[in-house]
């Protein structure tokens, strides 16, 4: 996790994104009016704080952090520095739900927000953003979903005929599809009930029912897109589960695995929520990638142990008891920016080579009687050469060559 946090917040510096910290917890109206109150995250999956005697306020734990953000961006005046605020969140969300695999009541996000840019090109920046977390995590072939989902001017009227749709078709709607279509008749596009995706399959779709407007922005997100190379698949059924969403929005998954499940992050315009939380009206986008999920996904394609490195270096020593002249000398590796491990148990030499071996240590710093010359053994576990080296020449023989066979791996700076 550690691992996907360092990613994920170099990456955001990289496309200028501040970090903000928002509280774990919000006045439930913030989530209500956000995220809609006929959301599953809110209707269900809220995790409600039980009011003191003397509280009149209702308090929820965040289930995600757009709501939150927007409602800082507002009460902090963002509205008057430079536009687009470009802002980045990493934590723990929480959605009271039945645990299960790849589906947590405390759970981590990966969040981005451009606050105040209306699109198309920077709609794209932010896909192609999140194409490139899920690559340097080492997710391979991550595939993007995307959609347009109009706005206010074109919405109603297609909602209007899908309700009309599925009403001609009520018969072939599982009873809880049928409480949906009062409630949130969107959310039947995506469902993944088999009946349901037939029935899908001839709906009216929102990507023929665009007004000019939302039609031209979807096109350009597309022609932005393919002008970064960034590769996408069309899906007219993608609805998010959160009603703020406007035109743009996208999801992402796993190459070869589909369901809710197994959604690894997701996100979209939101033109509308500054102005409904109090604002004055600004159009945003943003996203938020599951960390968990990315984590679940690197474990079933067999890449789980790329999250602890191997060390450059372990320094052992033919003296067990000389634990200080040990740790002196990986002290000095790590000052200068190497993965370093010093041995510290007293055990015998051989049972200290095997155990850096085991480690996959590119190095082994060997400490013995050269030490009071200022030299040690420096021996290359993987081309299996062994040198004797200057103690002060040390940090920078091993930086080299472990830059030299690790490409990506940064040398020190000595
Ligand atoms: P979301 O699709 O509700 O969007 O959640 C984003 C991602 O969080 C999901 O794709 C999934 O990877 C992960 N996730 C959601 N629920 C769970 C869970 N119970 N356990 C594990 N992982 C989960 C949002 O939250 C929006 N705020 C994204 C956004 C930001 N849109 C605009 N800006």
């Amino acid at each position: 996790m550690m691992r996907l946090e360092g990613i994920a917040a170099e990456i955001a510096r990289r496309y200028g994104y501040r970090p903000i910290e928002t509280p774990l917890f919000e006045q439930t109206a913030v989530f209500e009016r956000g995220i809609g109150d006929a959301t599953d995250v809110v209707e269900k999956e809220l995790f409600r704080l039980a009011p003191r005697t003397d509280e009149s306020e209702s308090w929820s734990l965040r289930p995600e952090p757009t709501a939150g953000i927007v409602r800082a961006y507002i009460q902090h005046g963002m509205q008057t520095w430079p536009q687009p605020v470009k802002l980045m969140l990493i934590g723990p969300m929480f959605r009271y739900d039945r645990p299960q695999a790849g589906r947590y009541r405390e759970f981590w996000q990966f969040d981005i927000e451009a606050i105040g840019d209306p699109g198309p090109a920077v709609d794209a920046e932010i896909i192609e953003l999140a194409d490139r977390f899920y690559r340097e995590a080492g997710i391979q072939d991550p595939v993007i979903f995307i959609n347009s989902i109009g706005d206010e001017a074109c919405r109603p009227a297609y909602v209007t005929e899908l309700v009309a749709f599925y009403g001609d078709h009520l018969d072939r709607l599982p009873p809880p599809e049928r409480d949906r279509l009062a409630r949130n008749p969107l959310r039947l596009l995506d469902s993944k009930d088999p009946a349901m995706v037939e029935l899908n399959a001839t709906a009216p779709r929102i990507t023929d029912h665009l007004c000019e407007a939302c039609a031209e922005h979807f096109a350009a997100v597309r022609s932005h897109l393919d002008a970064l190379g960034v590769a996408y698949r069309l899906d007219p059924h993608l609805v998010r589960g959160l009603d703020y969403y406007t035109r743009t929005a996208f999801e992402v998954y796993p190459a070869g695995v589909a369901g809710q499940q197994s959604a690894l992050g997701g996100g979209g315009r939101y033109d509308g929520l500054v102005e409904l939380l109090g604002g004055r009206p600004t159009p945003a986008i943003g996203f938020g990638l599951g960390l968990d999920r990315v984590l679940l996904a690197l474990e079933a394609a067999g890449l789980g142990a790329i999250a602890d490195p191997s060390p450059a270096a372990v320094v052992v020593g033919a003296d067990p008891a000389a634990t200080a002249d040990r740790l002196r000398i990986a002290t000095m590796l790590r000052a200068a920016g190497l993965v370093a491990r010093a041995e510290l148990s007293r055990r015998k030499l051989g049972k200290q080579l095997e155990a850096a071996a085991r480690d996959r240590a590119h190095f082994a710093v060997i400490v013995g009687d050269e030490l009071a010359d200022g030299q040690v053994q420096l021996r290359d576990l993987e081309a299996g050469t062994q040198k004797v080296v200057d103690v002060d020449h040390l940090a920078r023989e091993i930086g080299r060559a472990h830059e030299a066979h690790h490409h990506g791996v940064a040398a020190p700076s000595s």
